[in-house]
């Protein structure tokens, strides 16, 4: 007789032990439209981490992001932040998540550069001063306090997402969830990305979850990957393995990491394997060194 499976064995990615600061449990959503954004959406974030969510366009990623603070309420599941279920119009949540959109100029409105950064701590209930305050200290730590009293539709496209970035960490999260952060942005602004990013966590005990296509950039910043196909988690794991299994991304939709393509290449074209599993260039790099040199001493 067939084993029955239970809840865990046909949901893998619904465990959750009460300890994360958010957990999306089964969640669907269901557009005005009839479009379904999300199914059955199992997700979690833990303490101290960058997740990324990994899928192509319309997996779903955008629609779970808005779900992390309330934007969205679920059609049916339930998302629950710091073990606080939220319902319509749960106002702390503004405090506990923060969310930067794909595109900056959803978020941008204000005069000046502080005033938009005051805005959320002042809608929060601070004084102006301390609201200032808050806003000056977030700029800092994006590294954008030289532009507060510029107007904002003026900025480029990486001051802009610096700008928002400031706006959502002014209200103090534990979490920030960015959809697509470095879509559109040259080289330079993504490197500053990646590193406030990793600041947040590291320096700021900051939980970021970053929705994109990118999986080279997950690849370089994240400690768990989520792979999001037609609106579900279908897989995640440690960034070595998803990015190691070309099945599971194709099926997805997913190219692999160029260093990924690249170890895989060479593995096939030589027989040589480029250490263990490098994700990201410098691992890379490094393996090859190790490579060379152990060919060099034979
Ligand atoms: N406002 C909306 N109205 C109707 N359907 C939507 C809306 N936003 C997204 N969708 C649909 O929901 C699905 C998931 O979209 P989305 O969350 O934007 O995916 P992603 O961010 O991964 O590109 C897609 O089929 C998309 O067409
Ligand atoms: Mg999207």
């Amino acid at each position: 007789m067939e084993k029955l499976k239970t809840v865990q064995e046909e949901r893998p990615y619904c465990v959750h032990d009460g300890s994360e600061l958010i957990h999306v449990d089964c969640a669907c959503h269901v557009y005005q439209d009839g479009s379904v954004g999300i199914h059955n959406m199992c997700f979690r974030v833990l303490q101290n981490e960058v997740v990324a969510l990994c899928g192509p366009n319309g997996s779903g990623k955008s629609t779970l992001i808005e779900h992390l603070n309330g934007l969205l309420q679920p059609s049916s599941g339930s998302v629950i932040v710091m073990g606080k279920k939220i319902e319509a119009g749960s106002p702390d949540i503004w405090r506990a998540v923060g969310v930067t959109f794909q595109r900056s100029d959803d978020q941008l409105f204000a005069p000046t550069v502080l005033d938009d950064v005051m805005f959320g701590p002042i809608n929060m209930g601070m004084s102006a001063e301390d609201a200032r305050t808050a806003a000056i200290d977030a700029l800092q730590m994006v590294g954008a306090e030289s532009l507060a009293d510029r107007m904002p539709n003026y900025l480029s496209g990486g001051q802009k997402r610096l700008i928002c970035m400031a706006g959502v960490l002014a209200m103090k999260p534990r979490v920030i969830a960015m959809d697509e952060p470095t879509s559109d942005l040259d080289p330079y602004h993504t490197d500053m990305i990646e590193q406030i990013i990793l600041d947040l966590k590291n320096k700021h005990g900051i939980s970021v979850v970053i929705a994109t296509h990118d999986l080279d950039l997950a690849a370089r910043i994240s400690d768990r990957v989520c792979v999001v196909k037609g609106g579900s988690i279908i897989a995640e794991g440690k960034p070595g393995d998803i990015f190691y299994n070309k099945e599971l991304l194709e099926s997805a939709g997913l190219k692999q990491p160029k260093v990924v393509q690249l170890y895989e290449n060479v593995l096939r074209d030589t027989g040589i394997a480029l250490g263990d599993r490098p994700i990201t260039l410098e691992a890379l790099a490094m393996s090859i060194d190790k490579a060379l040199t152990g060919r060099q001493k034979a």
